[in-house]
């Protein structure tokens, strides 16, 4: 043997332990995991190289031997208890009654407070300072020796720390954090595997694996929280001192437990726990209050299989099952159609859940929810409840799988969901009195029709008042309707009137635009105005000739079919004809085009803007009639170089071409807009 390897062992072992105390038990490392890394292969290669050096209490030899058939029974000498629940403070305020009348005790009682874990009773025996053996709770009286699947939870120490008693049996639950449950199960689902429902089932599946192999490759941790036998050693006066106790043996314990004062220091705690639940990293359903004092937990003992001294005060369940009485769809204001699950009310997170939104349709498929199925509903803190699972094991024969609606439920106009998309919506627009209201917002819009001073608040006086339910209501309006709303003076009705007025004079792109028509923005109105020329012909292509739709520039299958399915509404075909009759006027494109403010400008873009995409930069150019040029000549106008802007700019410094910044893009886009 090389001199030294021993000692080399024996040093890297030490320091490791270390490691994983300061890790674990003070949760304040010292080395990044990569230098601790080296340290356990620098001692695998010492222990390969001397086999006769390797010993139970090695951190390389906590999985140890092959898997087994079964689980050997464990007997706890000193039965494992449960605890009382108490969900409401009167059940916390008549625990503490009871203990102080028992105790003979008029002033408040010492409380320690820790958060109740949410996972799985773990106890380990330590003889001479070793882990011995460990076991599952079973039914309190008898457990499972799980030793070989514990010795693999890195947090629990092979070897106690220090001077450690002759015999210690530690109690503490066994847990997955739940950082490490979301690796656990994305992973899982990545390969196919099944997936584990909450943390609690992952920590009691990855326990009671037969080859610890597996146990080793999951995230367990456990925190101590009382005693079991123990001999060669007399216990502090206090829970809390019991727990530094336990900790200075590099036991780890919840850094999360406090002692408080009476019923209001317990409730405070509770309340205060309730707050933090959310942000925790790991799970918990309560909080447990145990007499601080040992000598007044012994006086009061036990009644059957609970300790009069202790209370698990729990929180609200987070979640609970209920059956979906129906699924319902609701139109939003910019038309999304979303489906609504309505339940038979179901108490859950300490509210009355009786709705869940199912997001979209894409959602209702994947997690297959039919009416009448059995389902489980989450509501964790102020989280908006969700619907977690179906159990399928409950689904009534008749079941069928839900259908998309073919027609808005509020309007009665198609729905339309384009291939790709998770957002299903009705084409409705003004017609659909779910929509009514955004969609007159964006008709009177500066980039639409630009109703001067007709602005988000006043459309929806407008809409709620019932004076307007479509935009051709607005050239309707008078004096005297407008005089009768809220915050509007003569002077403003009259200004009102006048910018209708103005706006009756417009633009077919602009118009086009207006319609609020899906997937028609600026851009593409003004490409569908320029190739058709008018309204009528538009109209024409968009409900028989879909392909003449589709031979515009940038126009594809999905413009054609939002075009289709508005123009084959009866609604919006009267809009438009009462919109003319109001004395609405729109230029068609020829006369127009030369028009625009930027009409005969040659731009060129270059580089990457900041604020906004090269898509929307040719987008506002075009519609302000620019033309958008692929490379930089003598006719170039300007070059706008954004990051890292190519040889484009060069070319143009060269050639003496103006440059602009994205500011100065903002610049002239703006000063022509108007
Ligand atoms: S003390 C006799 N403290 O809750 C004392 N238990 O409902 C028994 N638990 O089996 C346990 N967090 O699995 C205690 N801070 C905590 C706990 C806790 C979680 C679990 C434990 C126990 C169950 C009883």
């Amino acid at each position: 043997m090389s001199p030294g390897a021993r000692e080399r062992c024996k040093a890297l072992r030490a320091e490791i332990a270390r490691h994983d105390y300061r890790y674990y038990v003070l949760d304040d490392p010292e080395i990044p995991d990569a230098e601790y890394d080296k340290l356990m292969a620098e001692l695998r290669t010492l222990e390969a190289a001397h086999p006769e050096l390797i010993s139970a209490d090695s951190p390389t030899q906590r999985v140890a031997g092959a898997p087994s058939a079964e689980f050997g029974e464990v007997v706890h000498e000193v039965p494992m208890l449960s605890l009382d629940n108490g969900f409401t403070e009167e059940d916390v305020e008549a625990f503490d009654r009871r203990a102080r009348e028992r105790l003979g005790e008029s002033g408040a009682l010492e409380y320690w407070a820790e958060p109740k874990l949410d996972g799985l009773a773990v106890t380990a025996i330590y003889r001479a300072g070793l882990l011995e053996q460990a076991a599952t709770r079973g039914d309190g009286f008898k457990g499972e020796d799980v030793t070989a699947n514990v010795r693999t939870i890195r947090s629990f120490p092979l070897r106690l720390r220090g001077e450690a008693p002759a015999v210690l049996e530690v109690r503490g639950e066994v847990f997955m954090p739940l950082a490490g449950f979301e690796r656990l199960n994305r992973r899982n689902e990545q390969r196919g595997e099944k997936t584990f429902v909450n943390p609690r089932n992952a920590a009691a599946g990855s326990l009671r694996q037969l080859d610890p192999r597996i146990t080793a490759a999951r995230p367990l941790q456990m925190y101590c929280y009382g005693l079991g036998r123990v001999s060669g050693w007399s216990p502090p006066a206090r829970q809390s001192e019991l727990l530094q106790a336990l900790k200075s043996w590099g036991l780890p314990v919840c850094p999360h437990s406090e002692r408080v004062h009476g019923v209001e220091g317990c409730l405070r705690y509770y309340r205060a726990m309730g707050e933090r639940r959310a942000r925790l990293p790991y799970q918990i359903d309560g909080v447990v209050y145990k007499i601080d004092r040992l000598a007044d937990q012994e006086r009061l003992g036990f009644v059957s299989r609970a300790p009069r001294w202790a209370l698990a005060h729990k929180f609200p369940a987070e979640e609970a099952m209920t059956r979906v009485r129906s699924i319902e769809w609701q139109v939003g204001r910019t038309g999304a159609v979303t489906p609504v699950a309505r339940l038979e009310p179901v108490f859950v997170g300490g509210v009355t859940v009786s709705n869940v939104t199912l997001h979209n349709f894409d959602e209702v498929r994947r997690k297959d929810v039919r009416e009448g199925d059995t389902v489980v509903i989450r509501r964790a803190g102020d989280v908006i409840p969700e619907l977690v699972r179906v159990i399928e094991e409950r689904r009534p024969a008749q079941a069928r799988p839900v259908a998309l609606p073919k027609r808005c439920p509020v309007c009665h106009s198609e729905v339309l969901k384009p291939e790709g998309e998770a957002v299903a919506r009705c084409t409705g627009g003004f017609s659909c009195p779910a929509q009514r209201q955004e969609a007159i917002r964006h008709f009177a819009s500066r980039l639409a029709m630009d109703i001067e001073g007709l602005g988000e608040k006043l459309v929806s006086q407008l809409v709620e008042s019932g004076l307007v339910s479509s935009p051709a209501d607005l050239y309707g309006l008078t004096a005297e309707q407008l005089e009768g709303l809220e915050r509007m003076g003569e002077k403003s009705g009259a200004n009102l009137l006048d910018a209708l007025e103005r706006s009756k004079h417009t633009t077919l792109p602009r118009l086009l635009y207006a319609l609020g028509i899906r997937e028609v923005g600026e851009a593409t109105s003004l490409a569908l105005a320029r190739h058709f020329g008018d309204l009528e012909a538009l109209i024409e292509a968009a409900r028989s000739h879909p392909e003449r739709i589709e031979q515009v520039a940038d126009v594809g299958p999905v413009v054609a079919a939002e075009l289709r399915a508005f123009f084959a509404a009866p609604a919006h075909r009267e809009l438009i004809e009462r919109l003319r009759a109001a004395g609405v006027r729109w230029e068609p494109l020829a006369a127009q085009a030369a028009q625009l403010p930027l009409a005969g400008t040659t731009v060129v873009l270059t580089g990457t803007l900041a604020g906004m995409t090269r898509h929307e930069a040719e987008q506002a150019l075009s519609a302000l009639g620019a033309k958008v040029a692929g490379s930089v000549s003598k006719k170039t106008h300007y070059v706008v170089a954004g990051e890292a802007p190519g040889s484009k700019l060069e070319k143009a410094q060269a050639l003496g071409v103006p440059v602009l910044d994205e500011a100065g893009l903002r610049r002239l886009l703006e000063a022509h807009r108007r």
